[in-house]
C-alpha cells in the first residue's frame, strides 16, 4: 500500500506556501525533491565521515572512500551492473559528453551515428559535434504521427553503415517511453553501439541495464532525489576496457613519470580529479530511499497520475497536447492557441503551481510540433490526485484570462 501521506511527510518542501498558495509541485522532470533522508545522510557525512577519497590512509579518508564506493554498488544492483560498469560524472549531460569523447577514435568518417528526434540537446549536440570532428553523418530517426519512434524508419536507417545509436529512455517532453530492448536488438544486429539517456527513465521500473542490453545508460542523480551535480554513465565492462581517456589528473592514474603516464583501473581512470563523493553518497541514499518504496510501486503511481493528467488535459477544449504516444510516463506537454506559454507558466505559479515553460532543452522536437515553447507538466510519486485536479482547475481559470 502506497502511503501518500506518510510519503509526502519525507518531503517538507511540498507543505510550503508559494506566492501565498500552497506549493503543488508539478515540474519533477526538470527536477526531484529531495527527501530528508538524503538530506540527512549528506549532513551526517558532513559531521562524521568527511574527508577526500582515494588519497589518504588516514582513518577518516577511508571512510569516505568506503561511503562512495558503497554508494558505487547501490547503483550498480540498481541497474544490475558490476560496481567497475559505474563511472560518476557530473551528470546526464556530463556523461553524454564524455562518452562522445571517448568513443571518438572508433568512428570512421562516413558511418552514421543516429539519434531520435525526441533528443534532449544533450543527447544530439554531444553527437553532432562529435560527427562535425570525424566527419561522420548524423541521422535523425523520425517519430510516426503519435511521437512514438517510427522503428520501419531506425530499421531501414540501419541498413548504412552505423557506428552508433543514441535514444531517451523516455523523452522530457512527450512523455514517450521507448522500447529500449527492441532498439537494442536492432542496433546489435547491425553493429551498432546503443546509448540510453535514461535522465527521464529511472523510476520507470525496471531500471536494468542489463536486461535493457543498452551498452553505455547516463542519468543523473537530482531527478532520483539526490544532490545536483552528480551522474552517472553505466557502460559494460569489456567495451569500457577499451575505450579512449578523455579527461586527466589526480585518482585516475597507475604510474606518472614528466614524460608519460600509464592508467589505473577502471572505473576510476574515467574519474579524474577529486569525484563528486558527496554526491555519490547522497545518490546512493536516495536509490535506498526509492527502494524502500518499491520502485515497481513508484512506477505505478507515477504511471497512474500521468494518465489521469491527460484524461484531465484532454477535457480543457483549447489544449493542444504534443503526441499521444502508446506508453506515455512522467510528462505531458502542451500549448494554447493564442496564449503564449510563458503567461501560463507565471499564471499558474501565481497559484502556487510550479510547471516548466519552454522549448524543454528540445527545440527541434517542440517545433515539429509548430510551436516554439510549450507548457510541460510533470508528476512524481508524492503528488496527489487531488493535486493533478486543483492544477487543471486553475488552468481552465487562467486560459480564459489570457484569451481576452
Ligand atoms: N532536462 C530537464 C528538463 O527536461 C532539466 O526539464
Amino acid at each position: 500500500m502506497f502511503d501518500i501521506a506518510r510519503i509526502r511527510a519525507d518531503f517538507p518542501i511540498l507543505n510550503i506556501q508559494q506566492n501565498g498558495r500552497p506549493l503543488i509541485y508539478l515540474d519533477n522532470a526538470a527536477t526531484m525533491q529531495m527527501p530528508v533522508p538524503v538530506q540527512e545522510r549528506i549532513l551526517s557525512h558532513y559531521q562524521t565521515e568527511n574527508a577526500n577519497v582515494h588519497r589518504g590512509v588516514h582513518t577518516l579518508s577511508q571512510a569516505s572512500t568506503a561511503h562512495m564506493e558503497k554508494a558505487r554498488h547501490t547503483v550498480a544492483q540498481f541497474i544490475h551492473a558490476d560496481d567497475d560498469e559505474i563511472i560518476f560524472t557530473s551528470g546526464t549531460t556530463d556523461s553524454l559528453n564524455q562518452l562522445s569523447r571517448m568513443l571518438e577514435s572508433r568512428v570512421r568518417p562516413g558511418q552514421q551515428i543516429l539519434v531520435s528526434a525526441m533528443e534532449h540537446h544533450s543527447n544530439l549536440i554531444p553527437w553532432q559535434e562529435m560527427s562535425r570532428r570525424v566527419g561522420a553523418k548524423l541521422r535523425i530517426i523520425p517519430l510516426d504521427s503519435r511521437g512514438d519512434l517510427d522503428r520501419d524508419a531506425l530499421r531501414q536507417l540501419l541498413r548504412d553503415s552505423t557506428t552508433l545509436v543514441s535514444v531517451a529512455w523516455v523523452s522530457n517532453v512527450l512523455g514517450t517511453v521507448n522500447p529500449i530492448r527492441e532498439i537494442a536488438a536492432l542496433a546489435h544486429d547491425a553493429g551498432a553501439l546503443l546509448v540510453v539517456d535514461a535522465a527521464q527513465g529511472m523510476k520507470l521500473g525496471p531500471t536494468d541495464a542489463v536486461s535493457l542490453d543498452c551498452d553505455f545508460m547516463a542519468f543523473s542523480g537530482h531527478k532520483l532525489g539526490a544532490l545536483t551535480g552528480i551522474g552517472v554513465l553505466y557502460g559494460k565492462k569489456d567495451i569500457l576496457d577499451m575505450m579512449s581517456l578523455v579527461c586527466f589528473g589526480g585518482g585516475m592514474v597507475g604510474n606518472v613519470s614528466y614524460l608519460s603516464s600509464t592508467w589505473g583501473a577502471v572505473p576510476q581512470r574515467f574519474e579524474a580529479g577529486t569525484p563528486n563523493y558527496v554526491g555519490a553518497i547522497s545518490l546512493g541514499a536516495a536509490i535506498a530511499y526509492l527502494s524502500s518504496l518499491g520502485i515497481p510501486e513508484i512506477a505505478r503511481q507515477e504511471r497512474q497520475l500521468t494518465e489521469l493528467l491527460q484524461q484531465e488535459l484532454l477535457s480543457v477544449p483549447e489544449v493542444e497536447i504534443l503526441g499521444s504516444p502508446q506508453h506515455r510516463s512522467g510528462a505531458v506537454s502542451f500549448w494554447v492557441h493564442g496564449v503564449h506559454p510563458f503567461d501560463l507558466g507565471v499564471m499558474l505559479d501565481a497559484l502556487g503551481i510550479a510547471v516548466r515553460t519552454g522549448h524543454m532543452c528540445a527545440q527541434p522536437l517542440v517545433e515539429q510540433y509548430g510551436v516554439s515553447s510549450v507548457v510541460r507538466i510533470s508528476p512524481a510519486f508524492y503528488n496527489t490526485q487531488e493535486e493533478i485536479k486543483a492544477c487543471i482547475a486553475a488552468l481552465k481559470r487562467v486560459i480564459p484570462m489570457l484569451k481576452g
